[in-house]
């Protein structure tokens, strides 16, 4: 087998995805008298990537995807116009009733988590570990703070914690961990250089979608991860991740197979490994995502 259609295979494997090959004997009919049931997964067969003009079967694995010029999606944290000058803030008086506020807390004990301070990441982990910003902390068994590489090329964000992570306080441990691994194994990553997190730092309650006040009020954690890592790539997977990291409605099918922007790093989004698990099928237009972010990457160091 020539060396580049034995490593494209070596990919595809490393998903999971079973690769379709002529045979020259008579049709085997899986699932036959003389054959085990087929299992889910074994009851899938792939193509090889000829979709949507990205490769054919004799190609090598990764081509160089073309990215769209125009980067849409682009995030900002602008300071708003209409923000009074100091002096036009009246001071309140203690004659008027005024009552001082009681002693700043702690920075630790500050539940704005969208605080602009910059913070290391030792400060930032004791925060989150301590945030009791939305109602989750009540249910959580621990913060899901996120792993990996600080200074990782590749960022990963997922949804939010599971019953897994939220047992062993790391995120993507569970079934759907395992698929992430290979996807990443897949592009030639291992876990540990790739940095992991979620929206969410806490797991809702039977793994329910996050809720709007919940994101927004974990969203300045993941904002401060994302400053200290500054990774090169975004890979967001699911829709949840992507459109609260885009601020966006629109479907994960709208939203792939295009380089947006969070604070100004280019973002890919992806399907959920979860998802994938459930729909196999998928798992070919996941590879395309992964080789669009490859080649964003590659295309801008
Ligand atoms: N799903 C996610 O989105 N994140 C996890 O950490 C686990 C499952």
């Amino acid at each position: 087998m020539a060396s580049a259609e034995h490593k494209r295979l070596a990919y595809l494997d490393a998903m999971g995805i079973q690769v379709w090959k002529a045979r020259r004997a008579p049709p085997h009919v899986i699932g036959s008298a003389d054959e085990h049931p087929p299992t889910p997964e074994e009851s899938v067969v792939e193509l090889p990537l000829e979709a949507e003009g990205t490769g054919t079967a004799t190609e090598t694995a990764i081509v160089e995807p073309e990215i769209p010029a125009q980067a849409p999606g682009v995030l900002e944290f602008a300071a708003s116009a209409d923000w009074p000058a100091d002096d036009d803030i009246p001071w309140p008086l203690e004659e008027d009733g005024w009552v001082p506020a009681p002693d700043e807390p702690e920075p630790d004990q500050v539940q704005d988590t969208l605080s602009p301070e910059p913070l290391d990441w030792e400060s930032l982990e004791r925060r989150v570990a301590a945030c009791t910003a939305c109602a989750l902390h009540q249910s959580r068994t621990q913060t899901v703070f996120g792993v990996g590489n600080r200074e990782a090329q590749w960022m990963i964000i997922g949804e939010a914690p599971g019953e897994q992570e939220d047992l062993r306080g790391e995120p993507f441990v569970g079934p759907a961990g395992m698929l992430l691994n290979e996807m990443l194994r897949a592009i030639g990553l291992s876990r540990e250089q790739v940095y992991i997190a979620n929206i969410l730092k806490c797991r809702p309650p039977r793994n329910r979608d996050p809720q709007a006040d919940e994101a927004s009020a974990c969203e300045g954690y993941l904002k401060q991860q994302v400053a200290l890592i500054k990774p090169r790539i975004i890979l967001a997977v699911g829709r949840i991740a992507a459109q609260n990291l885009l601020k966006t409605n629109l479907t994960i099918g709208k939203l792939r197979g295009q380089v947006h922007r969070y604070e100004q790093i280019p973002l890919v989004v992806t399907y959920h490994p979860a998802y994938l698990l459930r729909t196999p099928t998928e798992k070919r237009r996941a590879w395309d995502d992964l080789r669009l972010a490859l080649g964003t990457l590659r295309q801008n160091p």
